[in-house]
């Protein structure tokens, strides 16, 4: 049966003109369905979520809410409207007419770009399945259901631009990204980050407040391209990417109010006992999340990344805003480098081959943001404790710092040294076991696990006690 995909897949792009493309779409639609039925959220389908749902870009259009079953959810296809004029802003094409269609010769980096955006999406659906058994909230199932749909929404996005521009090619690349698993030995997902395993709320918060950022900073520079069809796309994902990371702030935020209503109520940092997160092993978590997110930037120095740049395919974070001269032939930038075995230096290099070192320092700033925010509720509170960033060479896998034993202020130290206080620094099986023992369900309307405060305010200024999932 015809299915209506005006109907079925609300879209700004035409979809019903073009039989092609709606073949295309029609014959992956259904894999898309199995694949969430099979991989997305554990026991919780038949469920009614209260979701929002983007019907257009417009600011009537993209978030209507609404109860819906999530395999149900209508997942989308929605790019910002046509820049008029839009120039390419940087590298060898700059000031020359952005491009609607994929040069030939770019067909290749540009495909690669986009499965690799595309393949985080699904990711995350994957490594957050089983959440939904044990949510602290009604109000928190129901953001991490609102989470998990906008992922797919983005991996249709993409699907979109496979299938579009890419051909034969589009196609096998969009049944691909169905087909690897987050975590899967012989076909995991294609960045590091994204097959690490989310197994507790606190793993989630964490998870949306770094990795969802490094989301944020891949799109806004890929929302840059010269290529417009994927610049347009990835600026209308931007707008849902927000709330992922309000999701992992506020939710970092209550744990933290929570332990400190239970410090001062006890007088104690301990409050294991308790029932509480320790600010301790948030420290742990942190320096967990943000490094395993600083490697999904890349190598500091990266041929690739400067020719994305210099063929137009992926500029910087706010590249138009950028007081220089967008080519970057005589630029040079700071990169922290290892020098010798354990002295760490910055040195000044080509800034072309640094591109990946400057998004992460943008991303760096964006998150310190965001931790001095938390701060904020220790000092509110009277608690005197500071959650810290550590230092970028602390537990990398990827780059200059790859595989160093390090400090989490940066201090280079033997493997043995490492061995004796690697506990301290990242959460132990022991942590990992007592944060674990947290996670009993609280289904309850209004009412809040007790190691995490309630949200400041509820979804669409519904209250806090509202039915946000019908179990
Ligand atoms: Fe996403
Ligand atoms: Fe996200």
């Amino acid at each position: 049966m015809a299915i209506d995909y005006q109907e079925k897949i609300p879209n700004n792009v035409d979809l019903s003109d073009n039989r092609r493309l709606q073949r295309a779409l029609e014959a992956w639609q259904p894999k898309f369905v199995d694949w969430w039925r099979d991989a997305g959220p554990v026991d919780r389908q038949a469920n009614e979520v209260y979701l929002r749902t983007a019907v257009s870009v417009d600011a009537k259009g993209w978030a209507q809410f609404g109860y819906v079953k999530t395999p149900d959810y209508r997942w989308g296809i929605f790019l910002n409207p046509r820049e008029k004029d839009r120039k390419i802003a940087f590298g060898d094409y700059k000031g020359e007419d952005v491009w609607q269609e994929v040069p030939g010769e770019y067909r290749s980096p540009l495909r690669r770009l986009i499965v690799t955006q595309g393949d985080t999406e699904p990711a995350s659906v994957e490594q957050q399945c089983r959440l939904g058994r044990t949510a602290p909230s009604l109000y928190d199932l129901r953001n991490l259901f609102q989470v998990n749909v906008e992922e797919g929404r983005h991996l249709w996005a993409m699907v979109y631009l496979l299938d579009a521009h890419f051909g034969r090619d589009g196609r096998e690349e969009a049944e691909a990204l169905l087909e690897r698993r987050s975590g899967d030995p012989d076909k995991p997902r294609i960045l590091g980050a994204f097959n690490e395993k989310t197994p507790d709320w606190l793993s989630f918060y964490m998870f949306t407040y770094f990795t969802d950022r490094d989301g944020k900073y891949q799109l806004a520079s890929l929302a840059e391209s010269a290529f417009d069809p994927l610049a347009r796309t990835c600026r209308f994902m931007l707008t849902e990417e927000a709330h992922h990371m309000f999701v992992g702030e506020t939710g970092v935020a209550r744990v933290i109010l929570r332990a400190c209503e239970l410090m001062n109520q006890h007088d104690t940092a301990d409050i294991r006992p308790y029932g509480g997160i320790d600010l301790a092993t948030l420290q742990k978590y942190v320096n967990f999340h943000f490094s395993v997110s600083l490697d999904l930037f890349g190598s500091e120095m990266s041929t690739n990344a400067a020719n994305y740049f210099t063929m137009g395919l992926k500029g910087r974070f706010d590249e138009t805003r950028r007081k220089d001269d967008h080519i970057l032939k005589n630029a040079t930038y700071p990169v922290t480098t290892l020098v010798g075995d354990d002295k760490i230096e910055i040195r000044q290099e080509q800034a072309l081959l640094a591109i990946n070192e400057a998004l992460r320092d943008d991303y760096v700033a964006d998150c310190q943001r965001g931790v001095d925010r938390w701060n904020q509720v220790m000092a509110k509170n009277g608690i005197d404790f500071k959650l810290v960033l550590p230092h970028r060479a602390f537990h990398r896998a990827i780059g200059e710092f790859a595989n160093v034993p390090a400090t989490p202020d940066g201090k280079v130290i033997t493997e043995a040294e490492w061995d004796a206080h690697k506990d301290e620094w990242l959460p132990s099986e022991a942590d990992h076991a007592y944060i674990q023992s947290l996670m009993q369900p609280v289904y309850e309307p209004g009412k809040y696990a007790g190691w995490i405060a309630p949200p400041k305010r509820g979804i669409n200024n519904q209250p806090l006690d509202f039915e946000y999932v019908k179990l």
